[in-house]
């Protein structure tokens, strides 16, 4: 693990905050009149959970579930192990899925094939990134953050080896050994 890596900035905390407002607006539009369950993915979709509902301006309810998948990250297998389940029933309640990052679509796949069971009167996805050149399972994202190209993003709740989820911004690792000039 190399002591020193430099961060690249893909998305900036300004741009970040303008889409999650936007978004928030959109998602209120929407459900306006509904109460919404917000149902952030753990770990990865807390800081954009958090930022999310404070833009969503209706009476809502947070809930999380805690995933974590099996197998390293280039063997997805889509196998999903839960963590953490829910504190109450999401049957007849409008449910949005809020996801850090849509890469292979195998784990929200899973997910939803789950949440489904239970019987929710509806169940949207909120994804802050998605990552098309990745993707094995087509899976709806209703609303969208940014797109990113075939590489692998850390902070604003996303980590690499459990580092880096308090990065204000989105950013890509790279090390700072032979990668750049002085
Ligand atoms: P999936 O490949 O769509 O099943 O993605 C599963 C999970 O892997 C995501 O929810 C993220 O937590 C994590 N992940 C995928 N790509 C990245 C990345 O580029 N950076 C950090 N985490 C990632
Ligand atoms: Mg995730």
């Amino acid at each position: 693990m190399p002591t020193s890596e430099r961060i690249e900035v893909l998305f900036s905390e300004e741009q970040i905050k303008r889409r999650v407002t936007e978004l928030g607006r959109e998602i209120a539009r929407d459900y306006q009149g509904r109460e919404l369950v917000l149902l952030c993915v753990l770990k990865g979709s807390y800081v954009f959970g958090a930022d999310l509902a404070r833009a969503i301006d209706l009476p809502l309810r947070v809930e999380f579930l805690g995933v974590r998948s099996y197998g390293d990250r280039t063997q997805s297998t889509g196998a999903v192990q839960i963590t953490q389940d829910l504190t109450a029933p999401v049957a007849g309640h409008d449910v949005l899925v809020v996801e850090d990052i849509v890469d292979t679509g195998l784990t929200l796949s899973f997910l939803l094939d789950m949440l489904r069971a239970r019987r929710p009167s509806s169940l949207k996805v909120c994804a802050l990134l998605h990552k098309p050149s990745q993707q094995i399972r087509e899976v709806p994202i209703d609303y969208l953050g940014f797109t990113v190209g075939d590489v692998f993003v850390v902070g604003y709740g996303l980590d690499h080896a459990e580092r880096y989820r308090n990065l204000r911004y989105v950013g890509v690792v790279g090390t700072t050994a032979g990668t750049c000039a002085p």
